[in-house]
This record gives structure tokens, C-alpha cells and sequence, in this order.
């Protein structure tokens, strides 16, 4: 694990299964339509039941790089962000703003709530082809930006699913440090 104090908040980088997070919320690498899919989201509707699809039926859309905020069915966090990160073209199509904003949004919507604990996942890095370490250099500094503006959250922790993952945020997270 690796962690370290942003303002007043604490933040984490671990490897793991985000759906066992007891974070008041974690966030969802969605899509626009919040249909559901593989990945994280398909992992977040199967682990959390059929109320999240429920609600996000109801909510009905989130534009890319927007947040939109549910209850967590039977899984152990109390909320899900869902957040629907850019499709990579290339990088001259706006990712990295549209990236940064899903992170932002994600977060201010957890502040809105009176949330004080979030999880992320690496938003964009898996079907939406965005390259790894890009993708986690963007994250973090934005995460980091965000904390030194507001306070109010405990705890950020990244939930990394794989080594390969893990490793491209912690090398980011020691960079922004150093
Ligand atoms: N916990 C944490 N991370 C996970 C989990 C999990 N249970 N399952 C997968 N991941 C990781 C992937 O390994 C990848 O690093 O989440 C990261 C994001 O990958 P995707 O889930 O493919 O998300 P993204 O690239 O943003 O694509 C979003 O995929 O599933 C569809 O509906 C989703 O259309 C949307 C698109």
C-alpha cells in the first residue's frame, strides 16, 4: 500500500477488488447511458444487485466526465459515483480535460453528499483504451488539486485491480510527491 496526506485528506493506492470497499462510496467507471457493462461496472451490478441498475434507469444518463450519484445495493460501500470517463482517440480529442472532470465531479458530488470516504477505480485504463500511466498521472493530480482546494473528505483510496495497475499509480503518486 502505498498512502500519504493531502491537505487534510488521507490518500491511498491499493491493489484489490473495489466491490469489497466499506468507503461511503466508490466510484464506477460507467458510460454515458449507464447501461451497465464488463469491467468494474459489470463486477459493481452483479456484486451489488439489481437497486443499482433500478436507480440508474431512473437517473437515465451521465455525459462524459460528468458524476452521477446511487445507493449501493448489497454492496458494502453506502453509495456509487458513477462516472463516465472518455474513450482514448488519441489524446487530441480532450481526454485528459474530460479524465481530470470525472475525478472532479466524482469528488464534489462525494463533498455534495456529505460523503467522507471514496474509492476509485482507474477510470478509463481498461475497455476505453486510455494508456495506463497518462491515465494515472492525470488521476492523481487532479485528486491531489482537488484536496488542496476542499476539505471535508477522510479518505481517497484507489482500488487498483491488477499489478501492472498498481504499479503505473504508485510510480505517478511518486512523481506528483516528489
Ligand atoms: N475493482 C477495481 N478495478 C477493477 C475491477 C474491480 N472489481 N474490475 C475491473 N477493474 C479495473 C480494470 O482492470 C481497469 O484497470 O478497472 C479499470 C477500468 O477498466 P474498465 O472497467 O474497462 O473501465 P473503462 O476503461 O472506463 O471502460 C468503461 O466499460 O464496462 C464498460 O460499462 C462500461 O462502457 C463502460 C466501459
Amino acid at each position: 500500500m502505498d498512502k500519504c496526506v493531502i491537505n487534510t485528506t488521507r490518500l491511498e493506492l491499493v491493489e484489490g477488488d473495489i466491490t469489497h470497499e466499506a468507503t461511503d462510496a466508490i466510484a464506477n467507471a460507467a458510460n454515458c447511458g449507464l447501461r451497465g457493462g464488463g469491467g468494474v461496472d459489470g463486477a459493481i451490478h452483479n456484486a451489488g444487485g439489481p437497486a443499482i441498475m433500478a436507480e440508474c434507469r431512473r437517473i437515465g444518463r451521465c455525459e462524459t466526465g460528468d458524476a452521477v450519484i446511487t445507493g449501493a445495493g448489497d454492496l458494502p460501500a453506502k453509495h456509487v459515483i458513477h462516472t463516465a470517463g472518455p474513450v482514448w482517440h488519441g489524446g487530441g480529442k480532450g481526454e485528459a480535460k474530460a479524465l481530470a472532470s470525472c475525478y472532479r465531479r466524482s469528488l464534489e458530488v462525494a463533498l455534495e453528499n456529505g460523503l467522507a470516504s471514496i474509492a476509485f477505480p482507474s477510470v478509463s485504463t481498461g475497455v476505453y483504451g486510455y494508456p495506463l500511466e497518462e491515465a494515472a498521472g492525470v488521476a492523481l493530480s487532479t485528486v491531489s488539486d482537488f484536496l488542496l482546494e476542499h476539505e471535508g473528505l477522510e479518505l481517497v483510496r484507489f482500488v487498483l485491480y491488477d499489478s501492472r495497475t498498481y504499479q503505473a499509480y504508485s510510480d505517478a503518486l511518486a512523481e506528483l510527491l516528489a
